[in-house]
């Protein structure tokens, strides 16, 4: 598996990570599932506080038991920020919170879960409508001294926002994490959709692809296989361009002889920002048919194929 740089930072890791959202809650099949991504060269894991109410990274934590030495040669990343409704008290909202009690409190719970002094990245989940970037920068300065975590980035977060934390936070955000696939790939349109009259306004992500180029920010795209609709998960009614983007993966895999997972990763890897793909399957099998793609190189012209049938229409 060829590696490479997070962010501007010294962590060289696996250039396919492994999203533990959906990991079992069985011991032995949450195991297969991370085994199957080490045995494919995998070594990047993301969390979130929130998974499985925590117990996501509880299961993964059993990984330890029979691997001495394994956490020191694997990345472990988590998310905080994100709050559920009723969690202090039956009129509690759902909600974000980016408060420095909550930020230092949630990697306390997450690094108890995960049986690990130590996270190797820290991301603040989705944007706080009330963020106060000094009580963030008070959280990370704690963390990072107490070496709880190393390093830090976002999810979800636009330009601006990030430009906004920027303003106080002094360690450098290495990662921004937001929806990105085949038939998810907004960021990408709005750069060819400027200045068109028809679908004013235009730039719903307001120059977030450009700007995290410019700032070495390394975008970690969840949902890369748009949770398998365009590689052979039975959908009713599904939308045309999804059809259509399902029927060009389907043929580049079928002329190529590999697996639609390695054209829908491949097409992410193509990019050439350096986007990092957090897969999400629990499957031995699929994981393996994701990581083919590691060996794979899209030409401009099959990358083009397949973001015009994911967008629904060629290019302007
Ligand atoms: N930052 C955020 O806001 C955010 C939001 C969502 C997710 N994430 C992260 O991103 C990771 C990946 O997200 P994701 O799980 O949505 O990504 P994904 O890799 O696009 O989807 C994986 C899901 O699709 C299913 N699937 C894939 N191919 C299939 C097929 N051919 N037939 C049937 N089912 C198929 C998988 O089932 P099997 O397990 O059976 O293969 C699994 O449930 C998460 O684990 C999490 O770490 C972050």
């Amino acid at each position: 598996m060829e590696r490479m740089r997070l962010g501007g930072s010294p962590l060289m890791v696996s250039r396919i990570a492994l999203g533990c959202m959906r990991l079992s809650s069985d011991p032995a099949q949450a195991k297969a599932t991370v085994q199957a991504a080490l045995d494919n060269g995998i070594d990047f894991f993301d969390h979130a506080d929130i998974y499985g109410q925590g117990l996501r990274e509880e299961v993964f934590s059993t990984m330890w038991q029979d691997a001495p030495g394994l956490r020191d040669r694997v990345f472990l990343q988590s998310k905080c920020g994100i709050r559920f409704a009723g969690d202090t008290g039956p009129e509690a909202p759902a909600r974000y919170d980016f408060s420095y009690e909550h930020i230092v409190r949630s990697v306390g719970g997450s690094l108890r879960r995960l049986k690990t002094d130590y996270l190797d990245v820290l991301l603040l989940h989705r944007p706080d409508a009330l963020v106060e970037p000094e009580e963030v920068a008070r959280a990370f300065d704690e963390l990072q001294r107490k070496g709880q975590v190393r390093f830090f980035g976002v999810s979800n977060h636009t330009a601006a926002q990030i430009q906004l934390l920027q303003t106080c936070v002094d360690q450098p955000l290495l990662a921004n994490q937001v929806q990105l696939s085949v038939v998810h790939a907004q960021m990408i349109d709005d750069g060819i959709l400027f200045n068109r009259d028809e679908d004013a306004p235009t730039s719903r992500s307001e120059g977030t692809l450009p700007f995290c180029r410019m700032q070495g920010i390394t975008l970690q795209a969840w949902s890369p296989l748009a949770g398998g609709a365009v590689t052979g998960k039975p959908l009713a009614n599904a939308a045309l361009r999804i059809e259509r983007a399902a029927a060009v993966v389907q043929e580049l895999a079928t002329q190529k002889a590999v697996s639609r997972e390695a054209i829908a990763i491949a097409w992410l890897l193509r990019h050439p920002a350096g986007i990092q793909p957090i897969i999400g399957t629990t499957s031995p099998a699929r994981i393996a048919a994701c990581c083919e793609a590691d060996e794979l190189t899209l030409s401009r012209e099959e990358w083009y194929r397949l973001f015009e049938a994911g967008r629904g229409g060629r290019v302007p």
